[in-house]
């Protein structure tokens, strides 16, 4: 197979130039990563689980109306996208306390907020990902007012949306990160969700138990991370095919 051109390499995942323009290949990686990196580690089949966890939440979305970047997962820990410019925003949405809001006003985790709650940080990792306000957000130009109603809008409707989908599992949303990306068809943009929406990037408890089911346990030491995500495949009815056998899937291919 031909060399590919690699794009960009986050802490997760790698992008590659796709097979047309405006496309990309976006390939899950089995690193993790916490405290803004500080803590390093490797979950065995972590990539193959969010790349199918990954596609199933966007194809969901897509079918409610929800525009994402996602096009087709294309083998074990690749999905193509289409290409957008990511606006240098995390989208972090909380249902319940829980991490840093838990931490920073005092607030004992699982407490249920009053509503849902919307905050943005910056992404810059060498600040640290500050929380910022929408005024920072239009002062700067990160973002616009109107792309932030497209923004508020969206992220309201995927919250309510996927609260439900997982409830329906015996899981509850906690909180989780949305990033978006401005795509150009033509002379019209349009906001649309990217990255990947996964254990790595949402809190998911039992909705019985409060047992934690995502990244929350490789960065808090808890164990079973690898278990807790396959968990979720499971509960969401889309374990790997060959089940656990496959989730070490293909080498990268470059
Ligand atoms: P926090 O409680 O640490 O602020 O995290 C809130 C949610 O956002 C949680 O579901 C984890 C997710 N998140 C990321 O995906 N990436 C990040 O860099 C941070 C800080 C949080």
């Amino acid at each position: 197979m031909a060399r590919r051109r690699q794009v960009y390499e986050g802490k997760a995942k790698i992008l590659f130039e796709g097979p047309e323009p405006g496309t990309l290949v976006q390939y899950f990686k089995d690193d993790a990563t916490a405290q803004n990196g500080q803590k390093k580690g490797v979950i065995t089949g972590k990539g193959v689980l969010n790349n199918r966890i990954s596609e199933y939440l966007m194809l969901k979305l897509a079918e409610v109306g929800i525009p994402t970047h996602f096009v087709r997962r294309l083998n074990m820990r690749e999905q193509l996208i289409r290409e957008v410019e990511i606006i240098p925003l995390e989208i972090v949405v909380r249902n319940i306390a829980a991490g840093s809001l838990a931490t920073r006003l005092g607030i004992p985790e699982g407490t249920r907020l009053p509503r849902s709650i919307i905050e943005y940080y910056y992404k810059n990792d060498a600040l640290n990902d500050p929380m910022v306000s929408e005024e920072h957000i239009t002062a700067f130009g990160w973002a616009d007012p109107h792309d932030m109603d497209d923004i508020v809008a969206l992220t309201l409707r995927i919250n309510d949306f996927l609260s439900g989908l997982f409830l329906g599992v015996g899981i509850s949303l906690v909180d989780f990160k949305l990033e978006f990306g401005r795509l150009w068809e033509e002379e019209e943009m349009r906001i649309v969700l990217a990255d990947e929406v996964s254990p790595d990037n949402c809190r998911l408890w039992d909705t019985k138990t409060s047992e934690k089911m995502d990244k929350d346990r490789f960065r808090r030491d808890l164990g079973q991370v690898a278990e807790a995500y396959q968990e979720v495949a499971k509960r969401l009815g889309i374990m790997p095919e060959a089940g656990l056998r496959d989730l070490k899937g293909p080498e990268m291919m470059q």
